[in-house]
């Protein structure tokens, strides 16, 4: 077989589940460039360390969290909201790594989603027991765009409802390498991550990253 025919031989190594209308769970999608992932991420939490936001309500998050890219989310009494500058160094964010920009834009692109330009990445971190209770994504101006949501680490359960914080979600779960995209007509349902469950990782620990990709602004 030549060079030229196995290159244009479909990819084969993830596979596609619809798991909501627009949403779609594509499993094993980021195995291919974890390695180029973690450096980024290592690189990253040098600059911004992990750390436990408070809610609006003054409860500290069990997930700890940092950003990279133009926008980072961020959560204090104040409220949430995407801020330029990390709160803790009064720096900005670390910039996107090319990595990070150009596997959203291909996960976006293989949910259907064309020219995804994401301009925040919030990066979240489970230890095992940290959970995230349901919410909605809305503290970005244009819901046009998807979210992007990669997990590495230990396996998690993703719970995804609907528009109505009562639906009840289907539950995925999802495992190192496994993109979730989701926009258009579930752009805006509750979702969450079930209690981490303690296992040790081969490559990341004890521990469970996930790298949400929004368009922000
Ligand atoms: C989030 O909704 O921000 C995180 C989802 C996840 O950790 O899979
Ligand atoms: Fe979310």
């Amino acid at each position: 077989m030549s060079a030229d025919l196995f290159d244009s031989l479909p990819d084969q190594r993830f596979s596609r589940e619809q798991i909501a209308a627009g949403a779609v769970l594509l499993r094993g999608f980021a195995g291919p460039v974890e390695s180029d992932l973690i450096a980024a991420l290592h690189a990253i939490v040098e600059q911004a360390p992990f750390r436990h936001m408070s809610t609006p309500g003054g409860h500290p998050m069990s997930v700890a969290m940092t950003n990279c890219g133009g926008a980072g989310w961020v959560t204090d009494r104040s409220g949430y909201r995407y801020d330029g500058i990390d709160p803790q160094s009064g720096k900005p964010w670390p910039p996107m790594p090319e990595s990070f920009r150009a596997l959203a834009g291909r996960a976006a692109m293989e949910a259907g989603f064309d020219a995804f330009l994401p301009d925040a990445c919030l990066i979240n971190r489970y230890q095992p027991g940290a959970r995230m209770s349901l919410h909605q994504d809305k503290d970005e101006h244009d819901f046009g765009a998807p979210i992007v949501s990669v997990s590495l680490g230990l396996p998690a359960i993703f719970l995804f409802g609907g528009l109505k914080r009562t639906d009840k979600p289907s539950r995925h779960r999802l495992e190192h390498g496994d993109i979730v995209v989701w926009g258009g007509p579930s752009r805006l349902f509750f979702h969450g991550v079930a209690p981490l469950a303690d296992g040790e990782h081969a490559v990341m620990g004890r521990q469970r990253i996930n790298l949400t990709f929004r368009k922000a602004r």
